[in-house]
């Protein structure tokens, strides 16, 4: 019989049926709009210096790490959240970095058993960062597993079966779990409670986004001016990754048609040839502020409704089009439904229909 390999990559223990995780997989489960993970990667900010914006996390976060690395210990469990394309992967590859450690990456999907999480935490080398993805998609075995993993550096595991199991208890080697969401709201209580630090990362500002803009164009090698940057910024619905896709599209747009200089005028007829708009909205966008004025009269309409009639996912809906959506005030979320702003039928051109206001 064998026992636990602690320290391997595998454990096998009886009546527990591990099969083991390549640990170097990298798990990537459905982005909703990416699908340019070379993009990411090749862009993806080294150090706590090149993460543009978010100051109050990454000051934070420069405190903790550095407290830690003075004490000889591990930082604490930290907690990533916010809508898709905003940095989470790329701050918890920072911290890593910033550690000095390595890291060991996968996704709350792909922990379906206990046994997928005990074959990552005890092949951990001391100190790793250990990022689990989309953290509010793990299972409720799963995630129970974890709180003693992440309170007490320990794991029970269950050896044999029926009458005959009894829990022996593994010691882990220390780590720092850091955990990525798009909706920290699913995310249970006693989950959320056991990361020690947690931060919720917001849209960008313009400002922001030309900044990382310019970045990315040195990265790629793309002359671009002042007036270019912030036009693509301006148009990124607040998000970094939109950013570096637009800039890519925009190179080629003035590649083939202009100089390969990028400025505003060449990315202003880019993007419209893109088909986004001024306020950064793209098409689908449009279609989903488009559908409820004119299919439900502005709403109230339910998610599930709405996304049958856009053939959308429920979940593209709440995490990749709604944020953006809301934090511009062209969509209200009431108890009975999602609701069109005035605003948002300046932006469709079309007049809010009689008694719409009411539901202002
Ligand atoms: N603060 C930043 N400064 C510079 N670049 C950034 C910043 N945040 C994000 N980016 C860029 O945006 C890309 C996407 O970021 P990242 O993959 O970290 O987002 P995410 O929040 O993990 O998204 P998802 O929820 O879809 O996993 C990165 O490759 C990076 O180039
Ligand atoms: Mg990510």
């Amino acid at each position: 019989m064998e026992g636990p390999d602690i320290g391997g990559n595998r454990i096998r223990t009886p009546g527990l049926d591990v099969e083991p995780v390549p640990i170097d997989a990298e798990v990537r489960v459905h982005d909703a709009r990416a699908g340019e993970d070379d993009l990411d990667r090749s862009l993806r900010p080294p150090t706590l210096d090149d993460f543009v914006n978010q100051a109050q996390v990454t000051e934070q976060l420069a405190i903790f790490i550095e407290a830690a690395k003075r004490r000889g210990e591990p930082l604490d469990h930290v907690l990533l959240a916010g809508p898709p394309g905003l940095g989470k992967t790329s701050l918890a590859h920072i911290v890593a970095a910033e550690l000095g450690v390595p890291m060991v990456q996968t996704a709350g999907p792909a922990l379906e058993r206990k046994a997928d999480v005990a074959s990552f935490l005890t092949a951990l080398e001391p100190g790793s960062v250990f990022f689990i993805d989309e953290i509010h998609r793990l299972g409720r075995a799963v995630e129970e597993t974890l709180y003693p993993a992440m309170e007490d550096g320990e794991l029970p595991v269950v050896l044999g079966q029926g009458a005959g199991a009894r829990t022996v208890t593994l010691p882990l080697p220390d780590f720092t779990l850091i955990g990525a969401t798009t909706r920290a709201g699913l995310l249970t209580t006693p989950l959320r409670d056991r990361f020690g630090v947690s931060h919720r990362l917001e849209h960008y500002n313009a400002d922001h986004l030309a900044q990382i803009v310019v970045r990315s164009a040195r990265i790629l090698d793309v002359s671009i001016d002042e007036g270019g940057a912030h036009t693509i910024a301006s148009r990124s619905r607040g998000t970094p990754r939109v950013a570096n896709r637009l800039l890519k599209r925009v190179r080629d747009f003035a590649e083939v048609k202009g100089t390969g200089e990028i400025e505003a005028g060449v990315a202003a007829a880019a993007l419209e040839m893109l088909e986004v708009d001024a306020a950064g909205l793209d098409r689908s966008d449009r279609a989903l502020l488009d559908t409820v004025a004119t299919k439900f009269g502005g709403g109230p309409v339910g998610l599930s409704t709405l996304a049958i009639a856009i053939g959308e996912e429920s979940d593209t809906i709440e995490d990749v089009l709604e944020p953006y959506l809301l934090q511009q005030g062209l969509l209200k979320r009431t108890p009975r439904g999602r609701v069109l702003t005035q605003r948002a039928y300046d932006h469709l051109g079309l007049p809010a229909p009689e008694g719409a206001a009411s539901l202002f």
